[in-house]
């Protein structure tokens, strides 16, 4: 990353300013406005941050234009086929793939912190049995910061990693906790012999009277899945976890915002949305041509679910991998769900329906992700809680990237007032 000498001038009330230019490793580059204000009085305005780097990063490469996703400096395609979810975490958080003794150190620290404090059962007794899991899952998080009270200080190098092993190893016992807390099955515990994905598996779908066996294409496919969603950049749950642990805020209460921001439809909540909505147009005698419509009308809200992405103009190329994985299980698993037939036809159609090739809206990864986490049995509550667990090592990454930059401050938008200028109180009586 450079400057090059760069400028740009800006031409302001009659006056000239200079503004340097930062060029990234790609070639991309951005107009600093660090100083725009300290200089001129005033702010840049960009509703939804569409044009705004808040950020100088090197975890995460995305090339909208042309379909690329790459993990420092990985091509996506590359890590999903040749690593494992643990390995392409390290990648993210530590910046380079892990040696075998790295790597192995690493899975070791993870295994020994998969427990929870049997205190944080209770809380789960706590919630309605119809408590959604991103409900559960952001509380019992946040709730880390009570009982890992010792590693709640960011700025402690120690505390910083400790909490880094320690939040990768719960996370997955958190999740299937709440899956098995909605369900009214007891918890089963993490069994450390076990991988990454297969202990979550078997805490999902294991009960204590008899044997779990799981199927190899979905410890496969549950890994792959988890890589695709590792990182994604400044999205809006990463930027809210910047956002938050800017403060100083501990770890777990900053991933805790992060799931919550996860949670929306806009954002994680899509692959759960999408189900919905494919499911409402099976119940709607499979009237696809009705909600294509609904789609392309200016005048209703209604989208699409699983189409469109802010970045990608071209084929998510997440999505591109999920697709041949999700090809592959619906031949071995699907036989003929009408649902997954539905969401065939719905893609085909999108695909070469003008409005939608217009406006560059491919499906995105999470139309497939449902599908596939669908044919794995885990129910559609829990498609974004699989979500959180992918985006976890990304959360991480970019909150311990932020901790070690020099430049770190608490970040703090500023805004353009449109409301009242100041006026007098009337009195209740008179209002
Ligand atoms: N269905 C129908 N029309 C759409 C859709 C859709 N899914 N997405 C965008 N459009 C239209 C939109 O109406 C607008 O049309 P026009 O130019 O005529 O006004 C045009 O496409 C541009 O849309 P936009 O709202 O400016 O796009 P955005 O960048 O603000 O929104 C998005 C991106 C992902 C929120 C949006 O595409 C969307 O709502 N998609 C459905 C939800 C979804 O699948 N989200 C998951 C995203 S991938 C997971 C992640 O990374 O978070």
């Amino acid at each position: 990353m450079g400057t090059a000498g760069e400028t740009v001038r800006l031409l302001l009330g009659g006056k000239e300013y200079e503004l340097p230019v930062r060029i990234g490793t790609e070639g991309n580059r951005a107009i600093d406005v660090g100083q725009l204000y300290a200089m001129t009085g005033h702010i840049t305005l960009d509703e939804g941050y569409a044009n705004t780097g808040t950020t100088m990063s090197t975890i995460c490469y995305v090339d909208g234009e042309k379909g690329v996703l790459r993990y420092r400096g990985y091509r996506i395609e590359a890590l999903a086929e040749q690593c494992d979810f643990t390995e392409t975490a390290y990648l993210l958080i530590f910046g380079e793939l892990p040696t075998a003794d790295q790597l192995e150190d690493f899975r070791g620290n993870i295994r020994r912190h998969t427990l929870l404090h049997e205190g944080m059962k209770t809380i789960y007794d706590g919630f309605p049995p119809y408590a959604h899991p991103m409900a559960i899952l952001s509380a019992v998080v946040g709730a880390l910061a009570i009982y890992d009270k010792e590693f709640n200080d960011p700025r402690d190098v120690t505390q910083r990693r400790l909490a880094i092993y320690r939040m990768l190893a719960k996370m997955p016992t958190i999740a299937a906790f709440s899956y098995k807390r909605s369900i009214g099955q007891p918890y089963i515990y993490p069994q450390n012999h076990l991988t990454y994905c297969q202990n979550f598996l078997n805490m999902m779908f294991a009960v204590p009277s008899e044997k779990y066996s799981m199927d190899v294409d979905f410890v496969d496919a549950l890994n792959l899945l988890l890589i695709l969603h590792a990182d994604h950049g400044q999205n809006c749950s990463t930027s809210t976890v910047r956002m938050v642990g800017s403060s100083n805020v501990n770890l777990f209460s900053t991933i805790s915002a992060g799931v919550c921001a996860l949670w929306g439809a806009l954002h994680g909540g899509a692959n759960e949305a999408c189900i919905d909505m494919l499911e409402t147009i099976l119940a709607d005698g499979r009237n696809l041509g009705k909600y294509i419509d609904k789609a392309k009308d200016p005048n209703d809200p209604f989208r699409l679910m699983g189409f469109g992405h802010r970045v990608y103009k071209n084929y998510d190329p997440r999505a591109k991998v999920c697709k041949s994985i999700c090809g592959r299980l619906l031949d071995r698993f699907a036989g003929d769900d009408p649902m997954f037939e539905l969401a065939k036809e719905l893609e085909e159609i999108a695909l070469s329906d003008p409005y939608f090739v217009q406006r560059k809206l491919f499906p995105n990864i999470d139309f497939y992700s449902g599908i596939i986490y669908r044919i794995l049995g885990i129910p559609k509550e829990m498609f974004t809680v699989l979500f959180a667990l992918g985006r976890l090592p990304g959360w991480i990454a970019h909150w311990r990237e932020m901790h070690l930059s020099p430049d770190k401050r608490i970040h703090r938008p500023r805004q353009l007032y449109t409301g009242h200028t100041e006026r007098e109180i009337v009195p209740l009586i008179k209002r």
